[in-house]
């Protein structure tokens, strides 16, 4: 089965997807997106990441988007491909117009989807976890939307790459822990475990509400609450959580080892109940 991709209607190949040089989202990165992974050939956490689209839909005011139509379509493509695993990219723009800032009147969003089959880590990877590097963050003021607008997030990224690192991990001009290029950052300090509260500066996450609620259900505390550079740099455990990052620790931060340079046993046991909710979604088919 095919990689697939879905334009404005119609399904095939994505070598074969066409979108127009007119369209917004090209001109000025005028739209948003989800990112949402298939495991045993159904839509993971599906209603949060359609939650989520819409509140980042109303939140740039792109109208006339029937959600029920985009359920339908992501839920096609997933039958179409045929994947067992796979990751879903799905996204909206404000349309196709002659490039001028202000919003055209009377045009449609248009919505362009793809889908292509994921292999799951190997568990050594996993357990090996990520060197990151820390940042000054210098994205827009809305990142708690998630547009097409990822400049930043690409910059920082392979600012870290071509310096050795495998992630960055933003800090605020206040010296307090954002998150990553493409997943929430959490820091573990003598066992309450520390994540950036939601507002304007971070991705409302739907992988970190599932992480918190999991921590709550077995007893790890949580708090909502950023923690400074410093702190974040000589805490016990640093681990990021998003749809494709799943749950993986930082091993090192800015160079140095963070805690024992291992997954430690608070992010070990939190991705011990992600991996385990995984199974129970697998078994409810
Ligand atoms: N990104 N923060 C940022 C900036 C992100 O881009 C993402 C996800 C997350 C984690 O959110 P979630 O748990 O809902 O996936 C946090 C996707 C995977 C991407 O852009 O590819």
């Amino acid at each position: 089965m095919p990689e697939l991709a879905y334009v404005n209607g119609k399904y095939g190949p994505i070598e074969e997807a066409v979108v127009s040089i007119d369209d917004r989202g090209y001109q000025f990165g005028d739209g948003v997106y989800e990112v949402l992974y298939v495991f045993g050939g159904r839509l993971f956490l599906f209603d949060e990441h359609l939650v989520r689209l819409k509140m980042s839909l109303d939140g740039i005011a792109i109208r006339g988007v029937d959600m029920d139509e985009v359920r339908a379509v992501m839920i096609e493509m997933v039958a179409r491909s045929g994947f067992d695993r796979a990751k879903l990219y799905y996204c909206v723009t404000r349309g196709v117009a002659p490039r001028n800032h202000p919003y055209p009147a009377g045009v449609k969003p248009s919505i362009h989807a793809t889908i292509r089959p994921v292999t799951p880590p190997p568990s050594e990877e996993i357990a090996k976890g990520l060197r990151a590097v820390t940042i000054a963050d210098f994205r827009w003021g809305r990142c708690d939307l998630k547009t097409l607008n990822l400049l930043g997030n690409v910059l920082a990224k392979q600012q870290a790459l071509d310096s050795g690192f495998d992630e960055a991990i933003f800090y605020g001009p206040d010296g307090v822990v954002r998150e990553a290029t493409a997943a929430n950052a959490f820091a573990v300090d003598g066992g309450v475990v520390y994540t950036y509260p939601l507002g304007p500066h971070i991705l409302p996450g739907i992988t970190r509400d599932l992480v918190m609620k999991l921590g709550r259900e077995i007893g790890v505390p949580i708090r909502e609450e950023g923690l400074t550079l410093d702190k974040f740099r000589r805490a016990d455990e640093v681990f990021l959580t998003g749809t494709t990052a799943e749950l993986i620790a930082i091993t090192q931060l800015d160079g140095e080892t963070v805690g024992s340079g291992g997954t430690g046993p608070v992010t070990t046991r939190l991705r011990a109940a992600y991996d385990q909710y995984v199974e129970s979604f697998l078994a409810s088919a």
